[in-house]
């Protein structure tokens, strides 16, 4: 029976590129979509960027363009990744778009008409410089269990201890290194807490792994809290209806995503939205997400879809996390590696697909990509075996028998490679890809231990053992043409190759029953496939390497990064270093301020024509008149800073901990005020 499908992978955030984490995720579901395409199944396969939130309008404004002008630049980008990734979306879309406007307004209004959105009025921290509200990420300060400087405001990088951005030691906005303030905010909620009653059933229903289903019974027993789905503004986003100057939160309209993409595809072909998306749709619909996001998923999502009328999803795949050589990616060991740069070194995405393939399986645990392993998987599975059959039988069919086959019907072989395609298709389906290749490959063994066994070479320089030479090399070919049809929801490029090769058309699951007949003829035989060199895995990992610049400990942020940039990166690259404008600089003035518990200020002569005022934290250690004609370092491009008792034009540099300070750095003798300090 004909099924449709409706099926999603997560929706990749419009701030970043994409690597081969990500990738986990589209192959796998790429590979689910063109196996259930090769059943003769309806199936629609849409995704999309998620553009909205405070990472991308701050990344925009660094860059100095707009975050449509960013957006559209990423878009491209992640649109050409996955297509030589050879993922197959029907619809590739964005979610700053009408019809997800329109749908997310008009989703909230129909959880506002079933009574599920309450307002609260709340205390968020607030950038007085900046003038927005901060959300954890972008407060940083020192960790009040080890002391750590610069942490974020929920967690330590560095002792792993978790706690509230209040419990910050000195905190700052990493957006300007302002102090935070708090200040009151009416935001939006819808009510979770509500929900609990159809959550619980709804979980019952098996729409979730063994494993997410153990999750959602801890997060029952912590309790349901209300989600807070607004934002204040500036944020980048869709506005609430008659609530101006509110926008919806980015994980409110990111699912919703899914189906304006899937809308947007219904007015291109003519599909019927309503069909898939009504309450009492009978297609189905799956989203395949990683273990990252099951919360918003399994919760909030099936919640939002109950409440405003929607049908539920029929079943959520999540899937563990990729780890490289068993660790977690880095940008120091040269294995956090983009899509573009595998394609750049290694070229050829099918390697990877296979190898992700015979990886995976049905269950949420970590995925690891060994290096090493990687390439002897692929030389000895892809190469040695599977393309092995066809390199060392086609040439005899075409140079002696003019491309001409023979039936191989009833070859003992080729029928025991067909009587697997119902287990390889039940792995399939089950999303036991690893299984499936092991399965694969015990054929092609069998396969080549035919061959080898009948050793059509030798044969080839004997007499009279043509019509066996012709049987043998055409049987050897229709277990080729078996084994590139299990592989094809893996190797689709690979097998549309070989499929021109064997003049056949376009293979099907229900292809199994055919068979390449007697006086079919191929056409020549190129080769398909090589072998990857490990040269070309030392150079990618080399090229990904970041350098590894010496941090220097200060107490204040010389650089306000943006915070899901630094949560990858362990270090900084030389480029970042370079940013920062490190001059010799003199102190021509010094003076107590006003008020001011800790200030003092300074003027410094870095030889530009004017002077540069600086507020300094320095007061409890320096004597005002014993700086003036003192030589020291600052920041020359920190962005002028609005304080209290005036502009801050740059930062001076002084290093302390709990042994004492601040001390600020001086230069040795010789040093002149305006050099660079690089
Ligand atoms: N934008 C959200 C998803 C919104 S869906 C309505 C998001 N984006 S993401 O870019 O961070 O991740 C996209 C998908 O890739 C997620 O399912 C995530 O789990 C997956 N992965 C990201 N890094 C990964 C690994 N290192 N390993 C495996 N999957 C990973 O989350
Ligand atoms: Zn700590």
């Amino acid at each position: 029976m004909s099924r449709k499908i409706l099926v999603t992978s997560a929706l990749p955030y419009a701030n970043g590129s994409i690597h081969l984490g990500h990738l986990v995720e589209y192959i796998q579901t790429d590979i689910w979509v063109r196996f259930q395409k090769m059943q003769g199944h309806t199936v629609h396969y849409v995704c999309a960027d998620d553009t909205h939130g405070t990472p991308i309008m701050l990344r925009a404004e660094k860059e100095g363009i707009t975050p449509e002008a960013l957006i559209e630049s990423v878009h491209q980008e992640h649109a050409a990744d996955f297509a030589e990734f050879l993922v197959s979306f029907d619809n590739y879309y964005s979610t700053n778009a009408p019809e997800n406007k329109a749908l997310s307004q008009s989703i909230y209004k129909k959880l506002k008409a079933a009574g599920k959105i309450a307002t609260k009025t709340i205390e968020q921290f607030y950038d007085p410089v900046k003038n927005m509200f901060l959300p954890d990420r972008f407060i940083k300060g020192e960790c009040p269990k080890c002391h750590a400087k610069d942490q974020y405001g929920d967690s330590c990088e560095v002792c792993g201890a978790t706690y509230n951005p209040t419990e910050l030691i000195n905190a700052y906005s990493a957006v300007s290194g302002a102090a935070p303030i708090r200040k009151e905010t009416e935001h939006y909620f819808f009510k979770l807490s509500e929900c609990e009653d159809f959550l619980k059933e709804w979980t019952r229903s098996g729409t979730l792994q063994g494993e997410a289903a153990n999750k959602m019974g801890e997060w029952f027993e912590s309790g349901l809290n209300d989600w807070d789905i607004s934002r204040d503004a500036p944020y980048f986003g869709f506005e609430i209806p008659d609530a101006p100057g509110k926008y919806f939160y980015v994980w409110l309209d990111a699912p919703i995503g899914y189906m304006a993409s899937f809308m947007n595809l219904c007015a291109k072909q003519g599909l019927d939205f309503d069909e898939y998306w009504q309450a009492d749709a009978t297609t189905e619909l799956y989203h395949f997400i990683g273990k990252d996001i099951l919360y918003f998923h399994a919760l909030f999502w099936p919640a939002t879809l109950e409440f405003s009328g929607h049908r539920k999803p029929t079943k959520i795949f999540s899937h563990g996390f990729l780890t490289v050589n068993g660790e977690k990616m880095s940008k120091s060991r040269g294995t956090f590696i983009t899509a573009r740069s595998y394609l750049d070194h290694i070229k050829n995405p099918e390697y990877l697909r296979y190898y992700y393939a015979a990886k995976l399986n049905s269950s949420m645990e970590d995925i690891d990509l060994s290096l090493d392993d990687f390439v002897a998987r692929v030389n000895s599975d892809l190469v040695g075996k599977y393309i092995n059959i066809a390199s060392r039988t086609a040439g005899f069919i075409n140079k002696r028998f003019a491309g001409k086959l023979q039936s191989a019907a009833d070859n003992m072989e080729v029928a025991e490679i067909k009587s697997a395609a119902m287990l390889i298709a039940s792995a399939y389906e089950a999303r036991e890809y690893g299984k499936a290749i092991r399965e694969i490959m015990r054929l092609a063994d069998i396969a080549n231990g035919y061959v080898a066994d009948k050793a059509p070479w030798v044969m080839a320089k004997q007499e009279g053992q043509d019509a066996e030479l012709q049987q043998v090399c055409s049987a050897a070919l229709e277990m080729f043409r078996l084994l590139t049809l299990y592989l094809k929801p893996v190797l689709p490029k690979l097998a549309l190759e070989i499929e021109q090769f064997l003049n056949i058309t376009a293979l099907t699951w229900e292809s199994v029953d055919l068979s390449l007949v007697e006086g079919h003829g191929i056409n020549a035989y190129e080769h398909l496939i090589t072998r990857i060199e490990p040269t070309l895995i030392a150079a990618m990992t080399e090229a990904n390497k970041e350098n590894l610049t010496a941090t220097a400990q200060v107490s204040a942020p010389i650089l306000a990064p943006i915070a899901p940039e630094l949560a990858d990166a362990e270090y900084i690259s030389i480029d970042d270093f370079a940013k920062v404008d490190l001059r010799i600089a003199k102190i021509v003035n010094a003076e107590h301020v006003e008020g001011a518990e800790k200030l003092l200020k300074l003027t410094l002569d870095i030889g530009e024509a004017t002077t540069r005022q600086v507020f300094a934290g320095i007061k409890s250690a320096y004597d005002p008149a014993t700086l003036v004609g003192r030589l020291t370092v600052m920041v020359a491009n920190l962005a002028p800073r609005k304080m209290k008792f005036g502009m801050s034009e740059g930062m001076v540099l002084a290093a302390s901990d709990d042994r004492g300070g601040p001390f600020i750095l001086s230069p040795d003798a010789g040093a002149q005020f305006g050099m660079r300090v690089k």
